[in-house]
């Protein structure tokens, strides 16, 4: 078994990347600039900006956070999106999700300019990606293919459940997987809430990438010998032994599983830390003008 280590990885990438930057500041250039939208206080979302924010610095990279209180209007949010799809110093932002009931999602992900779209969530991005053409992919689907491409991990020919169908996750990667290309060319299986003999299809799968927000859903009994295993679940469980009073936990019994994997992700410090980085990949691209 090898454990695919996603925080060295993208430790990594971002410091290619920040060579990228200081070559760009050696040569008096501006430097990529992200803006990050946090609306209301959930401790999971603060928690995802605040490494976003971290990463950009890493980097080198200029960073920007607005965040905005809980009772912030649809309108009010709305018009920060509109200042920020005019201003020629953001090259990308991302309204980090879920947004406060009161508040429409989909008519923020609509009103983000697709050409700043850096989470890749517009349905002119998500519709680009899907016919193969230049697109910003959204960051998590995106961070797995890089951790694939760079562990030479193909998945060509092989076949592939998907657990969870979300825009964020679930049904990009089955589109990413199953296009041309390797990382690409599989069989993907999408399984679901409403799925039959999900245990059965994933025991058979060369790799499964688990996204359904469960912890510990993936047992022994399903994972084939010698699969690959990508664990994209962030599960907060009580722990009254760590300070917090949680811990974080993946989709995948990760203790139980391990021993049967080719590869596998470990939370924290697998999929988390790529998303984070594919982000940052994508603002680059959005200043380098790479996609539009
Ligand atoms: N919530 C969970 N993941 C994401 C993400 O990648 N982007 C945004 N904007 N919100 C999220």
């Amino acid at each position: 078994m090898q454990l695919i280590d996603g925080k060295a990885l993208a430790l990594q990438i971002q410091a290619e990347l920040k060579e990228e930057v200081i070559r760009l500041k050696d040569a008096g250039k501006r430097v990529p600039h992200l803006v990050a939208v946090l609306v209301g206080d959930n401790p999971a979302s603060r928690s995802y900006v605040r490494n976003k924010i971290r990463s950009c610095e890493r980097v080198g990279f200029r960073s920007t956070l607005h965040h905005l209180e809980e009772e912030t209007t649809e309108e009010e949010l709305m018009q920060l999106i509109e200042s920020l799809n005019n201003d020629p110093n953001v090259d990308g932002f991302m309204v980090q999700l879920p947004l406060p009931r009161h508040i429409d999602a989909t008519k923020v992900t609509l009103a983000i300019r697709p050409e700043k779209d850096v989470d890749g969530f517009h349905p002119t991005n998500f519709g680009r990606m899907t016919q193969g053409l230049p697109a910003f992919h959204p960051a998590t689907p995106m961070g797995i293919m890089e951790m694939l491409r760079r562990y030479d991990i193909s998945t060509s020919g092989k076949d592939c459940v998907v657990l969870g169908r979300s825009n964020i996750v679930g049904r990009p990667i089955s589109i990413m997987l199953s296009a041309k290309g390797d990382p690409g060319n599989a069989t993907v299986t999408v399984l679901h809430s409403k799925s039959r003999n999900i245990e059965e299809r994933c025991a058979q799968a060369d790799i499964v990438i688990a996204a359904i927000g469960i912890p510990h859903f993936v047992k022994p009994n399903m994972v084939k010998e010698g699969a690959v295993i990508i664990d994209v679940g962030i599960n907060r469980i009580e722990d009254p032994s760590r300070k917090s009073g949680y811990r974080l936990t993946g989709d995948v019994d990760f203790e139980a599983v391990a021993d049967r994997c080719s590869f596998i992700t470990p939370v924290p410090g697998g999929v988390g830390p790529m998303t984070v980085t594919a982000l940052i990949m994508n603002t680059w691209k959005a200043y380098s003008g790479e996609v539009y």
